[in-house]
């Protein structure tokens, strides 16, 4: 790529002014294959034009979020939840991004006490009082994606159930602080899983967070638990989710292939819980978009 010719990453600007530095930075480093150090594609890497895009997705979101904090209350239906999900992301000029993934049936998923993740809404699941349930929606508008998964208590739950939550949260915020550019991905699950295992919690390590913003489920893979300078170089403009799944027992799970297909759970039945927010590498550090 020549000094004078438009940059790669699609701003408009010249090369020259745009990502010349960041490619002469990348060039002088060395990448160790032992721990797995990578660089990441520029195809990771959003322009201005990008991030404003997924930022507005985020938005509508982060509202279809506060939307059901307002339902979830003892009594209603995992199924009045998604139908608010989808009413408010469809309102807003957006496509929910769960709906009809890989054959997805709703616009969320609502996972409720051992489920892990994708549990999928229902008519026939009423929340109960001492319930804990994860909500987590994506939302795409204009071809970006942003996707964010809240905890919410039903009434009032057992003391072990509020402090996995919370301590889940801490892991996930934990996380967060841990993702810096010029530093790797495996930071992010080093942080994740120090505090989990300090609470004597296991961490899910079948799934984790992902790439996300030109596309759903994209580069890199984000495990929960993993060294510290391992794994995808993260550099500004990168857009990747945080979103450790904590166990109250063993860390494993198991998807029932002879039920619906899709709702993980834990192999003891005991709690899980997860957060997640999408995020945006700065020069300085990570911005959360998506709460
Ligand atoms: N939103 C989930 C995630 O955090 C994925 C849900 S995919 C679905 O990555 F098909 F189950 F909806
Ligand atoms: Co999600
Ligand atoms: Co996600």
């Amino acid at each position: 790529m020549r000094r004078n010719d438009p940059c790669w990453c699609g701003s408009g600007k010249k090369y020259k002014k745009c990502h010349e530095a960041y490619d002469e930075r990348i060039a002088e480093m060395k990448f160790d294959v032992f721990r797995g150090q990578v660089r990441p594609p520029h195809k990771l890497i959003n322009n201005e034009k990008d991030i404003a895009g997924i930022k507005e997705a985020a938005v509508i979101n982060n509202g279809a979020l506060d939307r059901v904090t307002e339902l979830v209350e003892p009594g209603v239906t995992t199924a009045e939840l998604d139908h608010a999900v989808y009413t408010y992301i469809v309102d807003h000029g957006g496509v929910p991004g769960d709906l009809n993934y890989e054959g997805f049936p709703a616009s969320c998923c609502t996972s409720i006490n051992d489920i892990v993740c994708h549990g999928i809404p229902s008519k026939k699941v009423h929340l109960k009082e001492g319930d804990i349930v994860n909500i987590d929606v994506t939302t795409i508008l204009n071809g970006y994606y942003a996707d964010a998964s809240r905890m919410y208590i039903v009434g009032k739950a057992a003391p072990n159930a509020e402090r996995l939550v919370r301590v889940t949260q801490e892991c996930m915020n934990l996380g967060i602080e841990a993702a810096k550019p010029w530093h790797f991905v495996g930071d992010i699950g080093a942080a994740c899983s120090k505090h989990a295992k300090e609470n004597g919690y296991g961490v899910v390590t079948d799934l984790g967070g992902h790439g996300v913003g030109k596309g759903y489920h994209i580069e890199p893979f984000v495990s929960h638990d993993a060294e510290a300078g391992t794994g995808m170089l993260l550099v500004p403009g990168m857009t990747l989710t945080v979103e450790p799944m904590i166990n109250e027992g063993t860390k494993e799970v198991y998807t029932d292939k002879s039920g619906d297909g899709w709702t993980v759970r834990t192999k003891d039945h005991k709690l899980s819980a997860q957060w997640e927010k999408t995020i945006l590498i700065t020069e300085t550090g990570a911005e959360v978009l998506s709460s």
